[in-house]
């Protein structure tokens, strides 16, 4: 006869309790995520979107995951979790869908690790050298998170945070608009950050990215979207055969911690001009300094602009699935990154793994470490300011 397992000191009768109920929670969270069926809330001209429950975090925050659809079929599906962009489907030149962006199935995964995976990023995307700035004569410390330096925002930016979501739809297409308070001080950073950031579907199979913030007290900010793309489809390899053009003359070389060393340095002659367009593999294991720092492209480029505005700053296109992504912005800065750091330690949707290059991310932004940097634009917004910025993904095929 097999006697019941009978735990006898108290501690440890707590900590069984307090597994099982642990096991219970993730259990209904994650039969709440299965078993609720979305709840469509608009349709508009074959547009739709709807929400659904994704999850639970740790801390008990409910995680929801809107669905975006357009006229064609093209899907985009954002959580609240990090307004991170978990599926991003469009057609290939045949008309198949495929999801064009790394990530996991689950919210679990992003709990567990994520570089960064579809993410919105802040408050200072990028890096801010030794975690530190001076600002009005006041010195500012923020998390160390990347060697001596502080990278996206901290131990605990936006991309970990809970965001309210609220739908919308109307002319322009369909959307979902997320908000964020982040109190003064948070993770080093001064002033009470208000921040609404919107993902807007258009039936011109479009992502329209929107940031807006306000502060009561001067702050460095600076928001990018962190997602990786590989045009050929999770789970399809490395991006090197897929073609970049960046309308950039100039980029901003690094020192060994990829912080800009200042320098805007023309791209004429180097692995660096993609003025042409050419395959990321091209170029990408040449004999370089730079490349070499990056272990790949990991650069922020100058982009090229006349006015102030939306400008065309880059085309991706995958030659075998004949998809293409323009990529505008207001920015005045986008740093490509080729999926250097992924090693093959990460599996993702479908048991993909991840490995080395299998994906590049077009980061529209200011420039790393501008708020140590006085000879570039300035990052800096204070109260009665509003800070704007859009970037749109343009989806299409090329023959
Ligand atoms: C940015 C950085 C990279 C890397 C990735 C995430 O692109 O510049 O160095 O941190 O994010 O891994």
């Amino acid at each position: 006869m097999t006697m019941p397992v009978r735990v006898r000191e108290p501690g440890k009768r707590l900590a069984a309790f307090c597994l099982a109920l642990a096991a219970i929670a993730a259990s209904a969270a994650a039969l709440r995520a299965q078993a609720v069926p979305p709840t469509t809330l608009a349709t508009h001209q074959g547009a739709r979107v709807t929400r659904a429950p994704f999850g639970t975090t740790p801390a008990g925050q409910a995680v929801d995951v809107f669905t975006l659809t357009n006229a064609h079929g093209m899907e985009i599906r954002a959580m609240t979790y990090g307004g991170i962009i978990v599926s991003l489907k469009v057609p290939d030149r045949t008309g198949r869908l495929d999801d064009v962006v790394l990530g996991y199935d689950s919210l679990a995964g992003y709990l567990r690790t994520t570089p960064y995976f579809g993410a919105i990023v802040g408050r200072y995307a990028n890096r801010i050298a030794h975690a530190q700035f001076t600002l009005d004569g006041t010195s500012y410390h923020v998390p160390v998170n990347d060697g001596a330096n502080s990278l996206h925002g901290g131990i605990a930016g936006f991309d970990k945070v809970v965001w309210n979501a609220e739908p919308f739809w109307g002319d322009s297409g369909v959307g979902v608009a997320f908000t964020h308070t982040s109190p003064d001080g948070d993770q080093g950073y001064p002033g009470k950050l208000a921040v609404r950031v919107t993902y807007t579907l258009t039936d011109r199979d479009e992502l329209v990215v929107d940031y807006h913030a306000t502060t009561d007290k001067a702050t460095p900010v600076n928001l990018t979207q962190h997602s990786y793309f590989n045009l050929a489809g999770d789970g399809s390899g490395d991006v090197l055969r897929q073609v970049l053009w960046i309308n950039a003359d100039r980029y901003t070389p690094v020192d060994s911690t990829l912080i800009p060393t200042g320098v805007l340095a023309p791209v004429a002659g180097t692995p660096f001009d993609f003025r042409t367009p050419t395959a990321i593999g091209a170029r990408i294991a040449q004999d370089d300094e730079q490349l070499r720092r990056g272990r790949g492209y990991d650069h922020n480029f100058v982009l090229n602009r006349a006015s102030p505005g939306l400008v065309h700053a880059a085309r991706a296109f995958d030659p075998g699935s004949g998809r293409t992504l323009d990529v505008s912005t207001t920015e005045p800065g986008l740093q490509i990154y080729t999926g250097n750091f992924l090693d093959g330690s990460i599996t993702g949707k479908a048991g993909h793994v991840y490995g080395h290059r299998n994906a590049f991310c077009l980061e529209t932004q200011h420039f790393p470490d501008s708020p140590n940097q006085s000879g570039f634009p300035s990052t800096i917004l204070r109260p009665g300011e509003e800070y704007r910025s859009r970037t749109v993904f343009a989806f299409g095929v090329s023959p």
